[in-house]
């Protein structure tokens, strides 16, 4: 089971009654809520941190690189202006990936900066609650892809390995495979 922490920043605890239009209706409890579920079906777990506070936050990723498989990170306004958040996540043995409700390439300029950009794994955005999903989604796969490189014990070697000594292009009854 992969472990990943989801960590929001300043201001998303007023989801549901910020900015609607931008952000959508839903608060962040349901939106938890709603990824909880979705990750269970993926065999991943998760747990959730908010704050307004920056230095909460970085603590948070320090936790993340200790006692998660990664972290996904809403860093809000913080994205566009933290060194510390920037910092942190470089620290961190564990892959990040950035997500936003909303565009922010589509919206002011001064949100058209991400200082997070160039040292996560990836940034989703634009997809409302969908971008945490796409983010879970992606340490699932990418947990299955280690899976079957790893410990051998994986569909590729069990359902397709052919196991004859005969070379695949040319079986037994010398009949060449089709
Ligand atoms: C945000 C985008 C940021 O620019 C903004 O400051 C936020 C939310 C988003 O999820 O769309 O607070 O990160």
């Amino acid at each position: 089971m992969v472990k990943i922490l989801v960590v929001n920043g300043p201001n998303l605890n007023l989801l549901g009654e910020r900015e609607p239009g931008v952000y959508g209706n839903s608060t962040l409890g349901e939106i938890n809520a709603g990824l909880v579920e979705a990750a269970a079906q993926m065999d991943v777990e998760l747990e959730f941190y908010q704050s307004n506070h920056e230095g909460g936050l970085v603590e948070a990723l320090h936790r993340a690189g200790e006692e998660f498989d990664g972290a996904i990170l809403n860093a809000a306004g913080y994205t566009h202006t933290s060194v510390a958040l920037r910092d942190a996540v470089k620290a961190i043995g564990v892959p990040v990936v950035e997500v936003h409700l909303s565009n922010p390439a589509a919206r002011e300029d001064f949100r058209h900066v991400s200082l997070l950009a160039g040292v996560v794994a990836g940034t989703i955005a634009g997809f409302g609650p969908g971008s945490y999903l796409l983010a879970v989604d992606w340490f699932a796969f990418q947990a299955k892809a280690d899976d079957e490189d790893g410990d051998g014990d994986d569909f590729e070697d069990d359902e397709y390995e052919d196991d004859d000594d005969e070379p695949d292009d040319e079986e037994e009854d010398g009949t060449e495979d089709r």
